[in-house]
């Protein structure tokens, strides 16, 4: 053995000797307040840390990583107040935190008394604490966790009474204490996790199916990287976690608000991203619409009640609080013992799909052709469905924690009603026909803005002031219903003629609609719902179907037709006709497959479709229509409503803006206007338009602003309840400016180095889009041509708007919570505007 050798075998057991020693608390070694021990690996810690906005000092488990993220707390519910604890192992074995008195303040509590043990932090994360003599763990963190799971965690049923073996939140980000919600397992008949608030019910999987929970949309995708349930020989079962790609540091977290997160590391932002979450919006929120009621995202108000059921207290339902449930309208045909109503027909099952399916399914092991048979033989059997994996599964007494999903997710659910509730809602052959020779007088009392676009339209396109033109036939030709609209006093009487917009028959479109069956619905537009038709051997169709009775919508109806039927670009969203017949009033657009702006962007389903470039040209094809809307097309027209669920995007995902129900039209050299009637939807208006109903093109280009800002975040303006900081973007990305770490905010899905510098001259512009003097803003033609690089010296911007009274809604998270989940942010109206 030469000297080098010699020397190398030393050093190499010196090595292994530190090793060993800093990953492991020995009696002879505790650790101080300053101390760690390291895993092996170095992607884990143990020691004293304080959680941000906290003095107190907690004994940790911590990920290596530059920002301090705790995943496991020792002492939680009763921290030190200064930095004089240690860590150590006692003479009767436990592991222990003591504070400076040598008082324990946190033990493992084993009993049985053991002499000599060890605590040794391993790669996985895991704290043990074994026995020196055999090696065997005694006690390990894993069995005991915090609020999060890391991979290979296992986690048993909820069941046992004194199982203590839950992920438990925090009480508040600063504050490591138990927490109400907890997070885990529920075996009963068919296995579902759920997030508990307290001991009530706060979110819940749906069932397993032995692959999947069916009731977290796309989990296909999380299959292999999430939580996981498996059996046991003995019929018991357990939960476990594993994440696909083992080289990102992953894990899931349970935040002080009852969201669980998986989160992952981003090393090109050295911070963690939350990859998926429970509450994606508020239809997640368990038994939101109570029994028998269905969320339904794309809904306004979210909450309908199941066909054949109605609200239980309509005083409570009108009012939004949905937790009363609806009730069978009309009493099932098997549940009555009256033989007066013998003749009755049988009931049946109303089919719906793609539904998250009610809590406690209850499994019977027949086939599927027998599932609907076996419910209908069973009287107190209120609805069935049938999966892969599962089988058949049928509910009892109420249906509770329905949700509609867009897309495939979910099962089918056939629920039993009564025949009379069959959804034949309304008969097309009962529909009168109306003779259509009629006059709609209305008698709309609005702003003289309105009437005032109506003169000038008409002033500009009739050449003559005295407008008295007709609408024309809108039907069949030989009928002329007129719109008058009666203004104020001092204005004129003026009627409205439309000509070259195709007419479309009722019928056809009941038809091409299924009636306006609700799943046909696509959303809510300014004045009423749309709902998606198809024409037979015609296209996809859109219809948009005014509210009946409410003037305002007849109002905003006018208006759009004004509006949109003069504009021709492909970036603005194209009306192919309209119908008016008796009371029904309708628009027909084309139909956009891919739906809005919102629901790619902000659905995190959806959104690794789309890349860099795409998002680019759709950041490129908003500006172009707006340009169109201020300069290019002979009127000129401020949005005034411009947001992601008003960017409609075709099969190509190229965008057009839609809904002009509050748009102004502009006179030749006017620029601005002014308004008692604010109208617009909050995080998206300019603060003058806001404050003061001033409106001119620089509030659309504020609001575009917002919206480039959220494309390249894909993050909602008004949704950053996620990181349990109060901010709203607009803030965060003025705050990112000042610390010169614009790429923070970049949505990491579309990081690539080779686009940065590109996408911070994106946010550059939106950061002086959103510029709180109006004047300080660009006009959208130079916002092209900054994007466009055409100019490339771009001013620094100013700081944005977030007035007060933005940011209050933005940033106050009340019980009722709807403005940070609502995915179909609801144009407002707020009447005092000043
Ligand atoms: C620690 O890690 C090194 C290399 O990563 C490995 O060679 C060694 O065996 C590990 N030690 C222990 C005790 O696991
Ligand atoms: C964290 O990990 C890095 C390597 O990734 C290592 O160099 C460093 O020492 C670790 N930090 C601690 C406190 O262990
Ligand atoms: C810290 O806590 C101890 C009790 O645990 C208490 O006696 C002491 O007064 C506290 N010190 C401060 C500065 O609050
Ligand atoms: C240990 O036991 C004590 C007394 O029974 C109890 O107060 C404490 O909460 C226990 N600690 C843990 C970590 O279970
Ligand atoms: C504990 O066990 C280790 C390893 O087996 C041994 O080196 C040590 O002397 C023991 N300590 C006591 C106090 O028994
Ligand atoms: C959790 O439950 C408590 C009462 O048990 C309630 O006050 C609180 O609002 C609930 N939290 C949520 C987010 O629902
Ligand atoms: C089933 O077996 C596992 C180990 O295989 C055991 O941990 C569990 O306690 C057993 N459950 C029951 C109910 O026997
Ligand atoms: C895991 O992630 C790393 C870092 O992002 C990547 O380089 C690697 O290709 C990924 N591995 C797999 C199997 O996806
Ligand atoms: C994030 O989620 C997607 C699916 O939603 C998955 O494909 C991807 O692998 C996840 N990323 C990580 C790092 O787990
Ligand atoms: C509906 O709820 C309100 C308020 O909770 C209550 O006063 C009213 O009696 C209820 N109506 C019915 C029909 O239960
Ligand atoms: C909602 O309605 C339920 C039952 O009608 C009632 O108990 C509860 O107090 C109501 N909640 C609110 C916030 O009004
Ligand atoms: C029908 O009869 C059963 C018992 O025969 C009774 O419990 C139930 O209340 C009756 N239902 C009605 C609607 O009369």
């Amino acid at each position: 053995m030469s000297l080098l050798q010699f020397l190398l075998m030393i050093l190499h057991s010196i090595f292994l000797e530190f090793c060993t020693c800093t990953d492991t608390i020995l009696p002879s070694h505790p650790i101080k307040d300053s101390e760690t021990i390291v895993s092996n690996n170095t992607n884990f810690k143990l020691g004293f840390f304080s959680p941000e906005g906290s003095k107190n000092r907690y004994v940790g488990i911590l990920y290596n990583v530059t920002v301090q993220t705790s995943i496991w707390v020792a002492n939680r519910d009763k921290p030190l107040n200064d930095s004089s604890g240690t860590v150590t192992i006692m003479e009767d074995g436990n592991l222990v935190v003591l504070d400076g008195q040598q008082e324990i303040v946190w033990s493992s509590n084993l009993t049985n008394s053991l002499v000599n043990s060890s605590a040794q932090l391993l790669d996985t994360w895991n704290l043990i604490l074994k026995d020196n003599s055999n090696g065997r763990a005694i006690w390990q963190s894993f069995q005991h966790p915090s609020d999060s799971c890391l991979q290979g965690m296992r986690l048993d049923p909820v069941s046992n009474e004194d199982d203590k073996n839950l992920i438990t939140s925090w009480n508040s980000p600063s504050d490591a204490s138990t927490g109400s919600f907890s997070f885990g397992v529920d075996p009963l008949n068919i296995p579902q996790v759920f997030v508990w608030n307290d001991s009530n019910p706060y979110w819940r999987s749906g069932p397993w199916n032995g692959q999947i929970f069916i009731g977290i949309p796309n989990m296909d995708s999380l299959r292999n990287n999430g939580f996981h349930v498996v059996p046991e020989d003995n019929g018991s079962l357990y939960m476990t976690v594993s994440f696909a790609n083992q080289s990102i540091p992953t894990y899931f977290v349970l935040n002080s608000k009852g969201c669980l997160m998986q989160k992952c590391w981003y090393d090109g932002y050295e911070d963690w991203r939350v990859n998926w979450t429970n509450l994606e919006n508020e239809c997640d929120v368990y038994a939101k619409c109570g029994a028998f009621g269905i969320c339904n995202l794309l809904d306004s108000p979210i909450c309908t009640c199941l066909e054949g059921f109605e609200p239980k207290n309509i005083t409570e339902w009108s009012k939004g609080n949905w937790t009363s449930g609806c009730e069978r309208k009309t009493q099932l045909q098997c549940e009555r013992n009256n033989s007066l109503v013998k003749e009755g027909k049988e009931d049946g099952f109303l089919k719906l799909t793609s539904v998250k399916v009610p809590d406690f399914a209850e499994r019977s092991y027949v086939e599927e052709a027998n599932c609907e048979s076996r419910c209908l033989s069973n009287c107190s059997c209120t609805a069935y469905s049938y999966y892969e994996g599962i089988g058949c599964m049928q509910w009892g007494a109420s249906l509770i924690d329905i949700q509609k999903f867009s897309g495939s997710s979910g099962a089918d659910l056939y629920v039993r009603v009564a025949y009379s509730d069959f959804g034949i809602a309304f008969h097309l052959s009962n529909l009168k026909k109306k003779n259509m020779d009629l006059v709609i007088a209305l008698t709309v009392t609005i702003g003289s803005i309105t009437v005032a676009i109506f003169t000038y339209w008409m002033a500009k396109r009739e050449g003559c002031k005295k407008a008295s033109a007709l609408l024309q036939s809108l039907s069949r030709g030989k009928s002329s219903p007129v719109y008058s609209y009666q203004s104020s006093p001092q204005e004129k009487l003026h009627q409205v003629y439309i000509e070259e917009l195709p007419v479309f028959e009722f019928e056809k479109l009941a038809k091409a609609t299924e009636n306006f069956h609700s799943m046909n619905k696509l959303g809510q537009g300014g004045f009423g719902p749309v709902y998606k038709g198809k024409l037979p051997d015609g296209p996809d169709i859109a219809v948009k179907r005014l509210s009946r009775s409410s003037g305002q919508g007849m109002a905003e109806f006018m208006n759009e037709v004004v509006v949109i039927s003069k504009l021709q670009h492909r970036n603005l969203v194209r009306l192919l006709g309209c119908c008016v017949e008796g009371e029904e009033t309708m628009l027909i657009y084309e139909y956009m497959p891919n739906k809005s702006l919102d629901a790619l962007l902000f659905d995190p389903r959806n959104q690794d479709f789309v890349d860099w470039s795409k998002r680019m040209s759709i950041i490129e094809g908003i500006g172009r229509g707006l340009l169109y809307l201020h300069r290019d097309s002979r009127l000129r027209i401020i949005h005034r409503d411009l947001k992601a669920s008003n960017i409609l995007l075709d099969e190509e995902l190229n965008p057009k803006i839609s809904d002009f129900g509050i748009a102004r039209i502009f006179e030749g050299n006017q620029d601005q206007g002014n308004t008692v009637r604010v109208v617009g939807t909050y995080g998206y208006m300019a603060p003058e338009y806001a404050m003061e109903g001033r409106f001119s093109e620089k509030s659309d280009v504020f609001s575009f602003g917002v919206l480039l800002l959220e494309i390249v975040s894909g993050r909602r303006n008004t949704s950053f309840y996620q990181d349990e900081h109060s901010l709203s973007l607009l803030w965060f990305a003025w705050q990112l400016w000042n610390e010169e770490k614009l790429l923070k905010l970049v949505d990491p899905k579309i990081s690539k180095s080779c686009f940065q510098t590109e996408i911070l001259r994106y946010i550059h512009v939106g950061l002086l889009c959103v510029q709180e003097v109006a004047n300080d803003r660009p006009a959208i033609s130079v916002v092209l041509s900054m994007l466009s690089n055409e100019i490339k010296d771009l001013p620094a911007p100013t700081q944005p708007a977030f007035t007060g009274r933005q940011a209050s809604l933005d940033t106050e998270f009340p019980q009722q919570s709807r403005t940070r989940w609502s995915v179909n942010n609801v144009t407002i109206t707020a009447l005092e505007g000043r």
